[in-house]
């Protein structure tokens, strides 16, 4: 009989909703405990997703023989504390990213997860989505050759302030969100980011910072790309997804974005310039997989996985979207310093070939190229 895992949320606002709505009513999950500083809400989580205990605090959880994994959905400036006190505990956590506001406790979060003795995953949940997914094993396998620019953009109307400005205290959407789109195009280029700039503005006078921000980045192996982020009672939603090759593009259509045939899913575009064709791919994608990115963590438990990111990708996403912050605060372009290990990007996707197989690369050979 598979085990069940007794799980705590520590954060009942949106992001760990979207944690336990897809994840309670499985046969391998039981919710022990939900905890907010705000009462209510815990007490609501616990009733809608039959957590059998709900409170402010959540040491107590963690004493239970019965709690085997800690999800962190709080702000990222109280990470680094419950993340040591879950690790004391020896529980297993899945934490949301940012993993600190800043880089001091950055990297005192990165030697706290290098050295758990328990498992630790970081939500970097677009890794877990398959679209995204499907896109990295397209540009892997050389269905648009070598990969030479990326575009991303990834604004927010927002009809929710009073939560983006709580979210604005803590760090700016370059950081909050770029942490992923960082991640990704060192992801799907093979490479690391070795210079960045940028600009950014304060486009409602009650955000507590910059609530926009776009950035340049060059990465070693030459690609480029730029990142736009906004949190805005006044910007339009908009996402825009394109990786460009010497070969074709791919472009990304999330299934809320598409005008027709939404039901088939998200639909991915892949334009070769040899053929002068375009083929389209419809994945049956959920944007967030929460079960996904749990089923992870649940098999670096039972087979000793590792984790996707790894904590040196994470870090290195985090460290290179702090720097654009600064880049743009300082109105300079800065030089990303390899640090060690942390500069080490490993590909730890399983990647299979996908599609298009007439342009196929000798995978090794396009990896040796372009990791550095
Ligand atoms: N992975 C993603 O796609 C994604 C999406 C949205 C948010 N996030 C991240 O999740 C985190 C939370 O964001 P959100 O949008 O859910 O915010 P939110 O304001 O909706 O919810 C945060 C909740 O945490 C509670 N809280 C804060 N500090 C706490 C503490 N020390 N102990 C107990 N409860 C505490 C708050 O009361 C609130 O209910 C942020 O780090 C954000 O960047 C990730």
């Amino acid at each position: 009989m598979k085990k069940r895992y007794g799980v705590v949320l520590i954060g009942c606002g949106h992001i760990g909703e979207q944690h336990l709505e897809d994840i309670y009513f499985r046969e391998t999950i039981k919710i022990v405990a939900t905890v907010d500083n705000d009462e209510e809400r815990a007490r609501l989580f616990a009733a809608k997703y039959g957590a059998d205990h709900y409170g402010t605090e959540y040491i107590p959880y963690l004493t239970l023989a019965e709690t085997d994994i800690v999800i962190i959905a709080t702000y990222a400036d109280s990470h680094l504390s419950i993340m040591e006190d879950c690790l004391r505990y020896q529980k297993h956590v899945l934490c949301e990213k940012p993993i600190t506001p800043d880089v001091q406790s950055g990297r005192k979060f990165y030697e706290l997860v290098k050295n758990a003795k328990t498992k630790v995953l970081i939500a970097h949940i677009l890794r877990h989505n398959k679209s995204y997914q499907a896109i990295a094993d397209l540009i892997h396998n050389g269905a648009i050759g070598d990969l030479k620019l990326i575009r991303m953009v990834q604004n927010h109307h927002t009809m929710n302030w009073p939560r983006y400005q709580r979210l604005l205290e803590v760090c700016p959407p370059i950081v909050d969100c770029g942490v992923h789109y960082i991640d990704i195009m060192q992801w799907f280029s093979g490479s690391r980011v070795v210079e960045v700039s940028g600009m950014g503005c304060k486009l409602d006078a009650d955000a507590a910072q910059d609530n926009y921000g776009m950035i340049h980045i060059k990465m070693a192996n030459g690609c480029i790309g730029y990142y736009e982020a906004g949190w805005s009672k006044n910007l339009a939603s908009q996402n825009i997804k394109e990786f460009i090759g010497d070969k074709g593009r791919i472009s990304l259509l999330l299934r809320e974005n598409r005008s027709q045939d939404r039901e088939e899913g998200d639909l991915i575009t892949v334009y070769t310039n040899n053929r002068g064709d375009y083929q389209s791919i419809n994945i049956q994608s959920k944007y967030k997989d929460m079960y996904a990115q749990l089923s992870t963590l649940i098999d670096m438990i039972e087979q000793n996985i590792p984790a996707n990111p790894s904590i040196d990708e994470v870090f290195s996403a985090f460290y290179i979207a702090l720097e654009a912050d600064k880049a743009i605060k300082n109105g300079t372009r800065l030089a990303i310093q390899p640090m060690g290990e942390l500069q080490e990007n490993r590909r730890n996707y399983n990647s299979k070939p996908y599609l298009i197989k007439e342009n196929h690369h000798e995978t090794d050979q396009f990896f040796d190229k372009q990791i550095c």
